[in-house]
């Protein structure tokens, strides 16, 4: 019942931020900057200065998961080097990520399938058989643009709008 609650509040506080809740949600954010897993439950805005090459933030936006993963060069190279007719759903890294960042990549948490929370943002979870995030509930395998390569699901993850204000600020939303 603990648990319940808990969450009963943090959607409470998410609802009472709203839309104007930016001068609100900001100092949570550093607030809670420390923890690399679970960032601010009501942030639109991820600090990523602390994220290391290989490594993923786990954020929620719009109160979905959402991932941010900075993509080491054999990853980005990884996902340069499939041909778009390999893929279910064809899109290039390029496609999925922001110029001149496309070593970031920023997708929903949420597999295409039937809606879990796909593993592989997670220090020492499983990535899957391409790399990327693995969704054990169905076993969909995503690759490292976050692209659907084997197993139920349909499309990739989703990529939502965001921008960089500043090289380690990423704003989704
Ligand atoms: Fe992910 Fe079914 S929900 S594979």
């Amino acid at each position: 019942a603990g648990v319940r609650r808990r969450d009963f509040i943090n959607i409470a506080a998410i609802s009472a931020a709203g839309v104007g809740g930016v001068a609100v949600i900001v100092p949570l954010v550093s607030q809670m900057s420390a923890s690399k897993d679970v960032l601010a439950e009501s942030s639109t805005e991820v600090d990523v200065s602390a994220l290391e090459e290989g490594q993923a933030i786990k954020a929620v936006f719009r109160k979905q998961p959402l991932f941010v993963r900075k993509l080491t060069p054999q990853e980005i190279a990884q996902a340069n080097g499939v041909s778009l007719s390999a893929l279910r759903d064809p899109e290039t890294l390029a496609e999925r990520t922001l110029e001149g960042h496309t070593n970031m990549l920023v997708t929903m948490g949420v597999c295409t399938h039937l809606g879990c929370v796909p593993l592989g943002a997670g220090e020492g979870e499983n990535r899957g058989e391409y790399g990327g995030y693995f969704c054990p509930c169905h076993g969909s395998h995503y690759d490292t643009a976050g692209r659907i390569r084997k197993g139920p699901a349909p499309t990739n993850l989703v990529v939502p709008e965001y921008t960089f204000p500043s090289d380690t600020l990423i704003r989704i939303g």
